[in-house]
């Protein structure tokens, strides 16, 4: 099977900081999955991610996306992938249709092209009536969706989205995540992070569990609980191999 993603023995320190956000962090994505990057707060899962999308330098260990090395190839890479920021990044003064308008445009889609992709995501999300308000005006499950279009427009290969269902209520939530196991048939390989375990069980079809930047185990959601003494489902993995301590405290 090909692989989407590749990381070998990532490390990032972050200036003034004494432990490394990524430590010798090693995955492999096979293409099709969709590949869950689970851990506590502070794990180093946005700090992985805005790596992969080229938004931060690392210091040492090898990435390589859709085949290519972002260090030399960036071009190569860049309209391949979509980035879903977990800190929604919308422009709260424009409409959700400008807003759309702007990231389609700056992944190169103009005209008909960009109108139709525009329409047809903001029906797939039920978004098609509110399209001309301003994004100010939205509530945070519909700025939420509006944020995961952003990122679909140009039909990424290779999809990463963080935490896209943080602070959505259970409707939303659903419909988010029907649509994304749909554009996952489709043939894109999505990365997601979550720390919600039970999502993450239903949506992935391999996980990978990290904490403190290093990768603690991988596999399939129901391998895991198989291989894991006492576990029924991914929580119990999760809570038996992070610990029950508070991370942001
Ligand atoms: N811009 C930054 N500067 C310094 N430290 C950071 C920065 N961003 C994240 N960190 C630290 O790096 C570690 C990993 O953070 P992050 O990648 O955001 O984890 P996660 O997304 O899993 O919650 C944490 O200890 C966090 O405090
Ligand atoms: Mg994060």
């Amino acid at each position: 099977m090909r692989t989407a993603i590749e990381i070998n023995r990532l490390c990032k320190t972050y200036r003034g900081s004494k432990t490394p956000a990524v430590d010798q962090l090693t995955l492999t994505v096979p293409e099709g999955a969709v590949f869950g990057l689970l851990g506590p707060n502070g794990a180093g899962k946005t700090t992985t991610i805005h790596i992969l999308c080229g938004l931060r330098s690392f210091d040492s260990g090898e990435i390589s996306i859709a085949g290519y090395s972002p260090k030399r190839r960036w071009k190569d890479i860049r309209r391949r992938i979509g980035f879903v920021p977990q800190d929604i990044a919308l422009y709260p003064s424009l409409t959700a249709y400008e807003n759309l308008q702007v990231f389609g445009g700056l992944m190169g889609l103009r005209g008909k092209l960009l109108k139709n992709r525009i329409n047809e995501l903001l029906h797939l999300f039920g978004l098609e009536h509110g399209k001309h308000r301003l994004i100010e005006h939205y509530s945070g499950g519909m700025k939420r969706r509006i944020n995961l279009i952003a990122g679909l427009l140009h039909r990424p290969e290779i999809l990463f989205l963080d935490e896209p269902t943080a602070g959505v209520d259970v409707q939303t939530k659903n419909l988010m995540l029907d649509n994304l196991k749909t554009i996952n048939r489709e043939g894109h390989t999505i990365i997601y992070t979550s720390h919600y375990m039970e999502e993450a069980e239903t949506l992935c079809t391999q996980i990978a569990l990290i904490d403190g930047g290093k990768t603690i185990c991988t596999g399939t959601p129901s391998g895991l609980i198989a291989q894991t003494k006492g576990c029924d489902k991914l929580e119990d993995v999760y809570l038996q191999l992070t610990g029950k301590k508070l991370r942001d405290e």
